[in-house]
């Protein structure tokens, strides 16, 4: 275990007074990346008393397999109406980068006023393409994350906790 249920609640709690600070004065558009952020996304509005818009997008990098291909797919094929809108991308965790600069990139052309990042985990060592999220819940090591919304193969995103994946499941993944 690294994050127990407590501990992500607390942090939760700061990162929600942050973000509430920071779009008091504007309706914030929350864009939530599916399936991994769902716990986070719940757990983080409710603590946000600001009128906002949400929306989800569905991304896949790892189309099945036990490991990211690299390649990001989405399963909408049009881009959202977030012109001139202040839009705050949620994922569940920051590894390569690709995902969120994939995002960032298609929501980017429909032209929004503003686009922040805010992740609950950052894999910083792991990065592969240059993004900074704006928020970050916790900082973690190089080792592969399940629990709270994270999966493997699908798997355990419903620990209420945040954990790292034992080795030997990783290097045998059980269908
Ligand atoms: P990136 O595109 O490499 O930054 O990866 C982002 C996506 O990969 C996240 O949204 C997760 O779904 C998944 N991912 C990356 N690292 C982990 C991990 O340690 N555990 C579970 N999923 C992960
Ligand atoms: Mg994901």
């Amino acid at each position: 275990m690294l994050f127990d249920g407590p501990a992500i609640h607390k942090r939760l709690d700061e990162m929600a007074v942050q973000i509430t600070t920071d779009y008091a004065n504007s309706e914030v558009t929350v864009i939530a990346i599916l399936t991994g952020s769902l716990m986070f996304m719940s757990d983080l509005l409710r603590r946000i008393p600001l009128p906002l818009k949400l929306d989800c997008l569905s991304v896949d990098s790892y189309h099945g397999k036990a490991q990211s291909s690299g390649e990001v797919t989405f399963e909408q094929l049009d881009v959202l109406d977030v012109a001139g809108r202040d839009v705050l991308i949620l994922d569940d965790i920051l590894d390569t980068g690709r995902t969120l600069a994939a995002v960032r990139t298609k929501l980017a052309m429909a032209k929004p006023r503003s686009i922040r990042v805010c992740v609950l985990l950052n894999k910083r060592k792991r990065r592969a393409i240059e993004l900074v999220a704006d928020y970050i819940g916790f900082e973690i090591d190089d080792e592969f994350i399940v629990g709270y919304g994270l999966d493997f193969m699908q798997r355990y995103r419903n620990l209420p906790y945040v954990g790292v994946l034992k080795k030997e499941l990783l290097e045998q993944p059980n269908r």
